[in-house]
């Protein structure tokens, strides 16, 4: 895995966030991974938190390491999500979803006191926009959302969407954790990020976008040596 030492860095400097009697979200992905993991050695020596997951696949990862978890349903307060990113620019702007968890994370992050993204220096970007934005639809009607999903990008500045529905190997399109599909979107650059969401939100049959606007306050780079935390 690329920027092992530099994810695993910025997960270390997120565990400094992490104070006893919290609710804690924990993201999906492969930097999200070590802060569960470093969570559940904390909580071994003797940390009281409990933990909200963000997928499935972090869910069996928590389970399996012991940290006790909210079932969704019993939460009244997070005071902290912790997750990664597919990009983030200097105004703390994300893109999120590789995963195909944006949904579960978007309504995790939204619900929480504060959101600490982790990320490696690839992530960090001017505009967003090079990695493909997810979209997650629903099934129903999908290839007529794509054609909306195209104009409301055209309409908000990208010069030529071209939208892909993310297949699960082989040519079946993958189900997320909440029995959707996901449309990648190739923008090459996204000039405005807020007029994007606020055009894709209105697309009847889009689930949710992969474009966090406004949701996290802090930024934690990792380097090989150690991490940069940027306060928005
Ligand atoms: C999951 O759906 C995503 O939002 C991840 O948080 C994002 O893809 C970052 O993943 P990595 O930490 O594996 O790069």
């Amino acid at each position: 895995m690329a920027f092992e030492k530099e994810k695993e860095n910025a997960a270390a400097a997120a565990i400094e966030f992490v104070e006893d009697g919290m609710t804690v979200g924990l993201g999906t992905g492969s930097t999200a991974k070590f802060f569960v993991e470093m969570l559940a050695e904390e909580i071994a020596d003797g940390l009281m938190v409990k933990g909200v997951p963000t997928s499935e696949d972090t869910r069996r990862l928590a389970e399996s390491l012991g940290v006790p978890l909210l079932p969704i349903e019993h939460v009244d307060r997070i005071h902290l999500t912790v997750d990664g990113a597919d990009e983030v620019d200097g105004d703390a702007q994300l893109i999120k979803g590789g995963g195909a968890a944006l949904l579960r994370e978007k309504i995790i992050a939204n619900a929480s006191d504060l959101m600490v993204v982790i990320a490696d220096p690839s992530k960090v970007v001017d505009v967003l926009g090079a990695f493909p934005l997810p979209v997650e639809v629903t099934p129903f009607g999908y290839t007529i959302t794509a054609k909306k999903v195209f104009d409301a990008l055209k309409a908000a500045g990208v010069i030529r969407p071209k939208i892909d529905v993310r297949t699960a190997g082989g040519s079946k399109p993958l189900v997320t954790d909440g029995g959707n599909y996901i449309l990648d979107c190739q923008c090459g650059v996204i000039p405005d990020a807020p007029k994007a969401a606020a055009l894709l939100s209105n697309v009847p049959g889009v689930v949710e976008h992969g474009l966090f606007i406004g949701m996290a306050r802090t930024v934690i780079v990792g380097d090989e040596d150690g991490a940069s935390v940027i306060e928005h």
